[in-house]
């Protein structure tokens, strides 16, 4: 038995790989193996020899396995060993700009706005571009009869011959998600909605899908003024200058209530915009107060809650900040276009490091 054990024990030991290993257990300790063969012998023992043989064969066999299962760890450790040392990364290094595919001024644009709103304690909500007459109109306080719903050049959904049910719309504007946050987390909120809208309009700066950017915040106290810090802030932010001046112009829209409509100072010296200054006037976004009949078809009572909305066009506020002279183009696809207005895959924006380097 000894034999046996300094036999195997060394086999063992200088076993090279798992495959080695099992051949070594099935010629020690396998249905046929040497010290199965002993166990075997213990039937033609007297009983006292086979009660020391006995114990003393199934200590063997114990060792054996246990040497067995400590060496298999031990290559398989080795084996981890040996490929990390072949397949070392030195994540360090700086990643090499690839120049394939560019970001799009859109996607840019709409990480830009989410950033500086985020730093503002807005969360990004969305909805779908399907969308019920419900959501899109009814709900923001926009009936049947209203002529918003003609002047938005409302696309349609096609309906079953027989199904009587108002059709469903390509929605128009990014406000139903108003109406979609509300049933989904109730007040107090702070989010805006980022995303696709559809309209029949078609010239240089109108293109029948655009992009928008809702901005909804719902509490117990907030007026007209919040809406204007946070506008004012993100313009500042956005346009990357220290000095920006809003004009609140009354304006009309059915979900908000006053409503307006706001316009940045700027100047159009030899084609070039600058923000902040000169005697130009350009209009950004439609905002106001939500109106008490949204809050309500939001589920959210207006005795307790009342709140601020704007609406913006991501695709507009781009071409005003980068200089894209005709909105067509944003969807061409032409290569083009995209490698010289679009974006490197590395340059996300965020605050610290400044919007847009
Ligand atoms: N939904 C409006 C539009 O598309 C913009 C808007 C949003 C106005 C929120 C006021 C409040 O023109």
């Amino acid at each position: 038995m000894d034999d046996l054990r300094i036999k195997y024990i060394d086999l063992i030991a200088g076993a090279a790989d798992e495959g080695a290993l099992e051949d070594l257990r099935v010629q020690a300790v396998g249905k046929k193996g040497e010290v199965s063969l002993k166990m075997r012998e213990l039937g033609k023992m007297t009983p006292e020899e086979r009660q020391v043989a006995g114990p003393a064969l199934n200590a063997l066999k114990d060792e054996i396995n246990s040497a067995l299962a400590a060496k298999k760890a031990a290559l398989a450790d080795a084996a981890l060993d040996e490929r990390l040392r072949t397949e070392w990364l030195d994540v360090t290094l700086p990643a090499r700009d690839r120049r394939q595919g560019t970001i799009h001024p859109v996607s840019q644009v709409t990480e830009e706005v989410t950033t500086i709103f985020a730093d503002m304690g807005f969360s990004v909500a969305e909805g779908p571009q399907i969308e019920s007459d419900w959501y899109n109109f009814d709900a923001l306080n926009i009936p049947a009869e209203h002529p918003t719903r003609t002047e938005m050049d409302t696309f349609y959904m096609h309906r079953a011959e027989g199904d009587n049910r108002p059709p469903h719309v390509l929605r128009t504007h990014t406000s139903p998600v108003q109406i979609r946050s509300m049933e989904a987390q109730g007040a107090p909120i702070r989010v805006i909605a980022p995303g696709r809208v559809y309209r029949a309009d078609y010239d240089q700066t109108h293109t029948p899908m655009f992009h928008q950017i809702e901005g909804l915040a719902i509490d117990k106290d907030l007026s007209m003024a919040n809406l204007k810090w946070c506008l004012e802030e993100f313009c500042r932010a956005y346009f990357e200058v220290d000095k920006v001046e809003l004009r609140f112009r009354a304006s009309h829209f059915p979900f908000t209530e006053p409503s307006a409509e706001v316009d940045l100072r700027c100047s159009w010296k030899g084609g070039t915009l600058k923000v902040g200054e000169g005697d130009d006037w350009m209009e950004i976004l439609g905002s106001g107060m939500v109106h008490p009949k949204v809050l309500q078809a939001g589920g959210i009572d207006p005795a307790d809650w009342q709140g601020f909305a704007f609406g913006m066009g991501i695709d507009r506020i781009a071409m005003l900040k980068y200089g894209m002279p005709d909105l067509r183009a944003f969807f061409d696809s032409d290569l083009r276009w995209l490698r010289h207005y679009g974006f490197a895959a590395l340059d996300a924006p965020n605050l610290p490091a400044g919007l847009s380097r």
